[in-house]
């Protein structure tokens, strides 16, 4: 009776996982490491000849999934060819080698993040010959540099939280299909133009390095753009305006000025938010009517200027701003002109 059930739920959850897409191909993962069912598991890897290292699990219900993550590994198990989906985080793993991945052909999903990789003892070609994978997780290790030849299929790299002091052009070029690059929290202090080739970046997060300006040549298409916590001091003329779909711009936590900002740097359409907390500021800069949300917490501002926010007032073209925090600057509420509100109708209360 228990086999009996047993062998229902395994069917209906590899009819499950056959039904789902590529993108979610494990949603029930969590049921399979806990489920009791791990010798049977052993039993139909034997019988269908699909090998499984001793250390990790591999579902026979989702036979392309080996998971070893949380295990204490301080090496790179044997990993069959047949997998796509490699869970290897939460461990001590300090090395790939030349060979490690070689049989690796199929992965699709790489998790090697909170491990303790460097970057003199992952291998040159380590990651050569994955030419499916598309997501790379390696945050949280003690890399120094972007591996080399990392497969140009890559769509999602995460590699923040590590001691990256560099990117080199070659790192990234040819990355075509690359959508999101997490780099925050490592040690970069200048990029050069090695984001330039990936034309279809939307999420970039550089946030905590050590950035002294807006790397140049940043790619068109994003939508996210975060680099909070650097030590940027000055923006370049017009760098919003050559963004076709930015939306996000996160830039809390850096030294700009008003002499190093632009007049017109944000005042774009097409911004939802703008953050701009703990910086120098003395004035508020002009931004679109568009924009939604807008912090300034944190800077030097001495005047509350109306006409950053509509140059008009015209009851038809009032901003569309809902948030707006200006507390921690060097004004106060009696500085706030009774016709802000005409203008400002969308934010319930201004922040001060
Ligand atoms: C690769 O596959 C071969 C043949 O199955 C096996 O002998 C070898 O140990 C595997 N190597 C790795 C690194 O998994
Ligand atoms: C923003 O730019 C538009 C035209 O691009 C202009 O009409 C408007 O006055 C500017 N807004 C501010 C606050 O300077």
């Amino acid at each position: 009776m228990t086999v009996m059930m047993r062998t229902e739920i395994v069917f209906l959850l590899s009819t499950l996982c056959a039904l789902s897409t590529s993108r979610e191909p494990d949603p029930l993962g969590w049921l399979y490491r806990r489920s009791p069912g791990h010798q049977y598991e052993s039993l139909q890897a034997e019988t269908t000849g699909w090998t499984c290292p001793e250390e990790c699990d591999c579902p026979p219900s989702f036979p392309v999934a080996m998971y070893c993550d949380g295990r204490g590994l301080t090496a790179m198990p044997n990993i069959p060819s047949r997998m796509k989906y490699l869970y290897l985080q939460n461990n001590a793993i300090s090395a790939i080698s030349d060979s490690a991945l070689s049989n690796a052909t199929n992965l699709v999903w790489l998790m090697l993040h909170h491990n303790q990789l460097t970057s003199d003892a992952i291998g040159e070609k380590a990651f050569l010959g994955l030419n499916g994978l598309q997501r790379l997780y390696l945050q949280h290790n003690s890399l120094t540099r972007i591996p080399t030849s990392l497969p140009r299929s890559l769509r999602d790299l995460r590699i923040n939280h590590n001691k990256i002091e560099k990117v080199t052009p070659d790192d990234l070029e040819g990355m075509d299909d690359l959508t999101m690059l997490y780099l925050h929290d490592n040690a970069v202090s200048d990029l050069g133009r090695s984001l330039a080739p990936l034309k279809s970046l939307t999420m970039l997060d550089l946030s905590s390095n050590k950035l002294t300006k807006i790397p140049d040549g940043l790619p068109e298409h994003v939508n996210q753009l975060y680099v909070e916590y650097n030590s940027i001091e000055s923006l370049p003329e017009n760098f919003l305006s050559h963004f076709s779909q930015l939306q996000y711009v996160r830039m809390a936590h850096n030294q700009l000025m008003d002499l190093g900002v632009p007049t017109n740097t944000f005042n774009v359409t097409g911004l939802v938010e703008l953050d701009l907390s703990f910086n120098k500021l003395e004035r508020i800069p002009p931004v679109s009517t568009s924009l939604q949300h807008l912090y300034l917490q944190g800077n030097y501002i001495k005047e509350f200027t109306l006409g950053s926010f509509c140059s008009t007032i015209d009851p038809t073209s009032f901003s569309k701003l809902r948030t707006l925090r200006l507390d921690g600057n060097e004004i106060t509420r009696k500085d706030i002109p009774p016709e802000a509100y005409q203008c400002l109708r969308l934010v319930p209360t201004i922040d001060i």
